[in-house]
């Protein structure tokens, strides 16, 4: 299948990020990670050359596949702007925190009060800064979770993000998505939508891969 795409580079991120508090706590989010590894698995599968760059999960690391471990968004952040520049495609399947303390504690935090208030201040926008920081001009690929409106908090995604595809699922269903062998997810690209019906991660990884592909194929045949 890979006839016309042969020697796609593809970038994937992958699992949560952990923001540090103090040397011994973090705060983290509950994705396990396996869209984004079953994805990258597919890609390689699929004979394309893959970088993964994770946050910490408990999967295996896929075979025929590079790998960087990180911890913190601004980890994952610099990893990716590292590589994207020589990447084809870019799949952002991390579920990248959105804050992060303002100041890492460096003893570990004392009970000292009944309250105790942390201070965060937004991460960077990873998927956000491959056009506008990283001049990353393949085709570029986010996922969004919502628990309402999925289709229009996706293009919203798309648009603002300079997506050429958002990957949107609904996480207010029971049984897919977050922490789930399962999911089930909406297809939004700039002047179409498609969905597809619920599967195992693995077999819908497969079937996303043939998706991005030819997506890629059509924009770099100038129509996309
Ligand atoms: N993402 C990212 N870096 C961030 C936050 C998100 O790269 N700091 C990526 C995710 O990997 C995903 C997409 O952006 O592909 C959507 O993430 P989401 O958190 O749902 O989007 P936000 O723009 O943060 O919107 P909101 O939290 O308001 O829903």
């Amino acid at each position: 299948m890979s006839r016309h795409t042969a020697d796609v580079n593809v970038l994937v991120t992958a699992g949560p990020t952990r923001e540090p508090i103090d040397p011994v706590r973090f705060l983290t989010n509950r994705s396990s990670g396996k869209m984004g590894y079953e994805l990258a698995a597919a890609f390689a599968r699929a004979g394309h050359r893959v970088l993964l760059v994770s946050g910490p999960t408990s999967l295996d690391i896929p075979d025929h596949v590079d790998f960087i471990p990180v911890e913190s968004a601004a980890d994952m952040q610099q990893a990716v702007g590292q590589h994207l520049q020589r990447m084809d495609v870019a799949v952002f399947a991390a579920a990248v925190a959105d804050y992060t303390p303002a100041n890492v504690a460096d003893q570990k935090i004392k009970k000292t009060g009944d309250t105790l208030t942390l201070e965060l201040v937004k991460t960077p926008d990873i998927l956000g800064s491959a056009r506008s920081q990283f001049g990353f001009a393949g085709t570029l690929v986010g996922f969004a979770a919502e628990t309402e409106h999925l289709e229009q908090h996706a293009r919203t995604k798309l648009e603002r993000k300079g997506c050429d595809l958002i990957i949107a699922n609904d996480v207010s269903k029971p049984g897919i998505g977050f922490d789930s062998d399962r999911n089930e997810v909406l297809l939004v690209y700039p002047d179409a939508s498609e969905p597809m019906p619920e599967a195992s991660k693995h077999d819908l990884a497969h079937q996303l891969v043939q998706a991005i592909l030819e997506l890629h194929l059509s924009k770099a045949a100038g129509g996309g």
